[in-house]
């Protein structure tokens, strides 16, 4: 069956769009955004160049994601070992950045009808930047369609180390019985109310998680283009999920398992 072409797609994107079967289509999409770096090398720029130019590769995705109708989509913006590991220039460039792109994309999200989003140890970063991610939740939170969520000082390891020291923090305090179980991890990671990750995207040929989204990414496919980040479009997510509704998920069981709404745990 054909997908009928939603509005306001280019003219590739509509082309990709309708050979994709509806009955396939991803739920969450998450995308290691890699390879800033390195599109500015090759133009013998500075590095900051590279994340600068990432910005419209963002802009064009969420734009293509919101219109297609993607429930959810998560983008790995900063980790905790960036932070702690690139030089003070470039972190604060990316912190003036994100406060900059928030601000500036928010009558696309309006228009779009994004509800914004962020997870990782955010409550770490400069006061001024926590005031605008606290800004943007705050003018998103009506809207109902694609929910973007951005990993700022994200670590998928810290986010299991905090997920049970909630669980423990919680039956500290009602007296509860104490038990863990995956269910119960699963509800108090910072991704509890998205949709399973079906998707899991990475630009610039790297074959690594670096950190991101480590329990969620269990069974989902995983797809890695050799396109630098700035390069990455709404037609690549395009691309992307027409090779995921090629794959073949099992979830551990001998059957192909035909849409992308099972959970395992
Ligand atoms: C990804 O690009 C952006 C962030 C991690 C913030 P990089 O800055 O890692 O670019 P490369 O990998 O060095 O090319
Ligand atoms: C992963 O990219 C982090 C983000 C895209 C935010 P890195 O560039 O930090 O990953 P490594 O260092 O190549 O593993
Ligand atoms: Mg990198």
């Amino acid at each position: 069956m054909r997908a009928s072409i939603p509005a306001g797609l280019g003219h590739k994107e509509a082309e990709l769009y309708s050979r994709l079967d509806p009955a396939r289509f991803p739920r969450h999409i998450a995308i290691i955004m890699d390879g800033n770096g390195r599109w500015a090398k090759r133009r013998h720029l500075p590095r900051i160049a590279g994340h600068r130019s990432g910005v419209f590769a963002v802009r064009n995705t969420v734009q293509c994601a919101s219109r297609i109708g993607l429930p959810a989509l998560t983008l790995y913006a900063f980790s905790v070992e960036n932070w702690l590991r690139r030089p003070k220039s470039e972190t604060s460039f990316l912190m003036g950045l994100l406060r900059r792109y928030l601000k500036i994309e928010m009558s696309a999200f309006q228009e779009n009808n994004v509800r914004v989003q962020f997870i990782g140890r955010w409550r770490e970063l400069p006061q001024e930047v926590q005031d605008r991610m606290d800004w943007a939740i705050a003018e998103t939170a009506h809207n109902t369609g694609l929910i973007l969520t951005f990993a700022i000082n994200y670590g998928g390891r810290s986010e299991i180390v905090d997920a049970v020291k909630a669980i423990v923090n919680k039956s500290r305090s009602n007296g509860a019985h104490f038990e863990i179980d995956e269910e119960k991890i699963d509800q108090n990671l910072y991704t509890s109310h998205l949709p399973e990750l079906d998707l899991l995207i990475r630009t610039s040929g790297e074959m690594r998680l670096s950190n991101f989204l480590l329990w969620q990414a269990a069974y989902s496919e995983i797809y890695v283009t050799e396109s630098l980040w700035p390069d990455f479009s709404g037609v690549k997510l395009l691309e992307a999920i027409a090779e995921f509704q090629k794959r073949e998920r099992r979830f551990g069981g001998i059957e192909t398992v035909p849409h992308s709404t099972v959970h395992t745990a």
